[in-house]
């Protein structure tokens, strides 16, 4: 009887020890593979309380924080390289990216939005619960998602001088970045370009200080007006980086260096991004660039001195792709330059487990002090704030059904609209008459949404072809005349030769899609075979008109002589029948150049 109940014991205690490890263990998975903490903080915590002052929240906050979820705060990820998404929690990250082309596999609205809400849920079950700042370039409309609404690229919109509707178009953008979940835009672009071989000439409003002062205050308080936090970029001078200097090898521009004064840098430079401040934008991102021999990504002067100290900035500054660690040399004592300069977060946007370990060590060593960290920290944690992202935002279908509305598209089609500038008109034989019998359309962008809506679409160097919803510049010019007109087209431009000439011939060319360094080109011109598609138009057509669709100006002044009419369209977006607006005199032509176009 005694060694059977011995028995029995011994097996209660193997269970009961087995059942204990379970638990312990299975607490401990939760713990540290998922990230959801069982010891979260209590939902009355103060910080919590959206009738609190700002402030009193992010005091609040921040004096909860550990070191560690500090840090975590300070990162910026790009989504696809999250190794586990239980790290979303486990690292407190406080920011994750689509890059350009880097959204989910089922590239809709609603595949974004499941993407982000699913991303944010694990950021939420976090012990603080903070939400992520989600960030995309949504630089001319929600351009990497799948029928979002395509607007001109910013140097059209420079052309049409237009401060509101700047504001409007970046309110629908707005829109419809809601729709996805996604709270914050690396745009407006700031820089004054000075060199059009730069592959980000199209990104920007032109080379006019006050013009670009004007229309990037304008799109910052269009975005802020709906919440979502707004990005000045790319700080300071990358307009003025100059040819051959690019640190990336691939590249000739883009990445490279500036050489002029400090006095230029403020007077043509700086003017943007202090206007975007006093509108009160929340982040500001560095040029990937250098300052003679100093990379601006560990500048103190520029970043503390001048953005925080003289023209009291309170957002963040965020780095740019991977440039805090491109820094040469060590990699922790990059990151810890880059901070120590000004830098609040770091677009990693790969190494995020590196990250943490180096700045644990940089705080724990001294290397970075408390007081910066905490700096950093807190202007994130206002802009989260500032943003809503702490109280309820839900999203309603009527929200949803915003996203590529006909309304929308009607404002990209206006600014189409507004951002044709005529360069040469001198028998003034515009515009066409919608009654004109016979028409030829030829060329390479006449029939081309790839080409109208260039790079940043759907993918970071776009797609050259139809594979976006919209409507080509040749729809446009066929929706737009009599029935009683005759559209003839042929992309090579090679129509049978008749007896009688056409009455008029339009040319569509331009470039293919680029972004960044890879659109760095010395000498932005047609093709020959573009200048032989209009030749071959020429000689068969009364009046010869030539449209440029294109990131910037094109030397076409050894031939400019022989087209009767010459129109750039910049990069129009998916809303081409705004050109035929203009070209058959619905609307008159109103841009104007926001650059130097030699002829
Ligand atoms: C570009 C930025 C962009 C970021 C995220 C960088 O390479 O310079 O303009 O916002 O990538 O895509
Ligand atoms: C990303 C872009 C980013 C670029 C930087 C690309 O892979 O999609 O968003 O700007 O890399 O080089």
């Amino acid at each position: 009887m005694g060694s059977s109940h011995k028995k029995f014991s011994f097996k209660r205690k193997q269970v009961v020890l087995l059942l204990l490890f379970l638990i312990v263990g299975s607490l401990v998975f939760v713990e540290f593979f998922t990230g959801i903490r069982w010891q979260k903080e209590s939902e009355d915590a103060l910080y919590k309380d959206a009738t609190r002052s700002t402030q009193e929240r992010v005091d609040d906050l921040l004096s909860r924080m550990t070191t560690d979820e500090k840090i975590g705060q300070m990162a910026l990820v790009e989504q696809n390289s999250i190794l586990l998404r239980s790290d979303i929690a486990r690292f407190g990250l406080g920011a994750l990216l689509s890059g350009g082309g880097g959204g989910p596999d089922e590239n809709t609205q609603e595949g974004w939005l499941t993407m982000v809400n699913d991303f944010q849920e694990r950021a939420k079950s976090s012990r603080l619960g903070i939400p992520l700042l989600y960030g995309v370039d949504a630089v001319h409309g929600h351009s990497n998602v799948f029928g979002a609404t395509i607007f001109p690229h910013q140097i059209g919109l420079g052309a049409s001088a237009d401060a509101d509707l700047v504001r409007r178009i970046a309110v629908i953008t707005a829109e419809e970045m809601i729709t996805t979940g996604t709270n914050w835009n690396f745009s407006p672009t700031a820089d004054v370009v000075q060199d059009i071989r730069w592959g980000r000439t199209y990104e920007t409003f032109g080379a006019d200080t006050k013009l670009v002062e004007d229309l990037t205050t304008a799109y910052v308080e269009g975005l802020h007006s709906l919440s979502i936090v707004g990005t000045a970029k790319h700080y300071l001078g990358s307009g003025a980086m100059e040819w051959g200097t690019s640190t990336n090898p691939g590249y000739q521009i883009d990445q490279g260096v500036i050489t002029i004064d400090e006095a230029v840098l403020r007077s043509t430079h700086l003017p943007p991004f202090a206007r975007a401040i006093d509108a009160g934008v929340g982040s500001i991102m560095v040029s990937h660039a250098s300052w003679n021999d100093v990379e601006l990504t560990t500048s103190h002067m520029w970043l503390t001195d001048i953005l925080k100290g003289e023209l009291s900035f309170q957002g963040f500054v965020v780095s740019d792709w991977y440039s805090v660690f491109d820094i040469p040399g060590d990699k922790y004592d990059a990151l810890v330059t880059a901070v120590n300069a000004g830098v609040d977060m770091v677009m990693l946007p790969y190494e995020y487990r590196l990250f943490a370990t180096h700045m644990r060590r940089a705080v724990d060593e001294g290397d970075i002090s408390m007081d910066r960290l905490n700096d950093a920290v807190q202007r994130i944690l206002r802009i989260k704030f500032e943003a809503g992202l702490f109280d309820n935002q839900t999203i309603s279908d009527a929200d949803i059904r915003t996203f590529g509305s006909i309304e929308h598209k009607e404002v990209a089609r206006e600014a189409v609209r507004k951002s044709l500038v005529l360069l040469k008109d001198a028998q003034q034989i515009l515009p066409i008459s919608k009654e004109t019998p016979r028409i030829l359309v030829a060329g390479d962008s006449a029939d081309n949404l790839g080409r109208q809506a260039g790079g940043w679409t759907i993918e970071w160097q776009g797609i050259d072809g139809n594979w976006i919803p919209g409507t080509t510049i040749l729809q446009g010019i066929e929706d737009a005349v009599s029935s009683e007109t005759n559209v003839e087209y042929r992309q090579a431009g090679d129509f049978p030769l008749g007896t009688e000439l056409a009455d008029v011939g339009i040319v569509i060319v331009g470039e293919t899609p680029y972004a960044e360094g890879v659109g760095d080109n010395e000498h932005p011109e047609l093709s020959a075979e573009d200048l032989e598609v209009i030749d071959r138009v020429r000689a068969i057509s009364k009046t010869i008109i030539v449209i440029l669709v294109s990131g910037r100006p094109l030397d076409v002044s050894p031939y400019v002589n022989d087209w009767d009419a010459l129109v750039t369209v910049w990069l129009p977006g998916s809303e081409g029948g705004g050109v035929a607006d203009v070209l058959f005199g619905d609307y008159p032509f109103t841009g104007k150049l926001p650059l130097e176009w030699p002829l």
